[in-house]
């Protein structure tokens, strides 16, 4: 079964062709990323406007790599929730539009779904149940995959998510847009005990987490140095504040997965490239005896590939949209 899988949920245009789940045929990709690094963050309205630009574009793109025709394709798969609501209409009614003129069906994807998917296409020998640590720029949980369209929240971020809070330090440090992968390189070498920064914990839920006091104590700390006329130690600042994201996700998905007791522990989403956190997962499933699948840094952030793998495992599950298929700027993982 091909799928043509289109994502446009924040600053990436997406389209992929997808063969049978997990074979990736084409995945061509825009980012928007250099216009919003003015900004220093998304800028919903810009987003919306690059993706109209791009959207076709990228359609024949992804066709032409893949090598089929129109005529191939069985159904059009898209990201339909959560995102910028502006952004996301874009790729909807690009894939109603699509579908309606080839005649096949169209399939609704959760974006975070997706994400978990990317795993598939990594790593064939991998079946649900697991348990998957989702860590983007928009979403921070622990997600219970009882099947591939069965899953239920364990714990998640009460506030901002881990990338929004990598994103927010590496902007007071000045250091770029996105600011994850920035702030990773940074840390390479520095001492990660140089900051005392704070690692919260949520009253009688403890696989929640909290990233809004560390965002802030960050800002503060820069803030305080610059007003002073400190120097500060920005390799030391980065792998201090690197390790309390880790020390937040690391112990919580361990407990998670010890709970369920699958032996099988995922990553998904922009955050999981963070080496940091990488390297702690490996440590504690070396200690647990948890196999650890980890997604290729090309398949962490947004594509269109993990959309049209998602996308065939809907559609083995019966999910079918119509042409009154809308955008979700929020909607539950469980519902899909
Ligand atoms: O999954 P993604 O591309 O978009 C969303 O669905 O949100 O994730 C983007 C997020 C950004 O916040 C970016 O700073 C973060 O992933 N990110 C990283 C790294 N690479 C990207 N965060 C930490 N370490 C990295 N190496």
């Amino acid at each position: 079964m091909i799928i043509l899988a289109v994502e446009s949920s924040c600053d990436e245009t997406a389209v992929a062709v997808v063969k049978d789940g997990r074979t990736i045929l084409s995945d061509a990709i825009a980012s928007q990323a250099d216009m919003h690094a003015i900004y220093g963050g998304v800028v919903p309205e810009i987003a919306s406007r690059k993706h109209i630009e791009a959207i076709s574009g990228l359609a024949e793109q992804a066709l032409e790599q893949a090598g089929v025709t129109r005529g191939d394709i069985d159904a059009v798969a898209v990201t339909y929730a959560p995102g910028l609501i502006g952004a996301l209409l874009v790729g909807v009614n690009f894939a109603k539009a699509a579908a309606f003129g080839l005649g096949v069906p169209i399939i609704p994807v959760h974006h975070v779904r997706g994400h978990i998917a990317a795993n598939y296409i990594a790593h064939p020998d991998l079946e649900p149940p697991f348990v998957c640590l989702c860590v983007s720029g928009g979403n921070t949980m622990i997600v219970d995959v009882r099947g591939y369209t069965d899953m239920d929240i364990l714990g998640a971020t009460r506030d901002d998510a881990a990338g929004e809070c990598f994103d927010k330090a590496a902007r007071v440090l000045g250091i770029g847009y996105p600011g994850g992968a920035p702030m990773d390189r940074l840390a390479q070498g520095g001492d990660d005990r140089r900051y005392e920064l704070p690692r919260a914990h949520v009253a009688d839920a403890p696989l929640d987490m909290s990233f809004s006091g560390l965002k802030t104590a960050v800002v503060n700390l820069v803030h305080n140095a610059r007003q002073k006329g400190e120097e500060l130690d920005l390799p030391g600042l980065a792998a201090s504040f690197g390790a309390a994201v880790s020390d937040t996700l690391v112990p919580r998905t361990m407990e998670a997965a010890k709970r369920c007791g699958y032996g099988k522990i995922a990553v998904a989403g922009g955050v999981a490239a963070n080496s940091r956190i990488r390297a702690d997962l490996e440590q504690a499933c070396r200690q647990s005896g948890d196999k650890l699948y980890l997604p290729p840094l090309s398949l962490c952030g947004d594509n269109g590939a993990m959309i049209g793998c998602q996308g065939y495992y809907e559609y083995l599950a019966g999910t079918r949209g119509d042409m009154a298929l809308n955008a979700c700027a929020t909607r539950e993982i469980r519902l899909g």
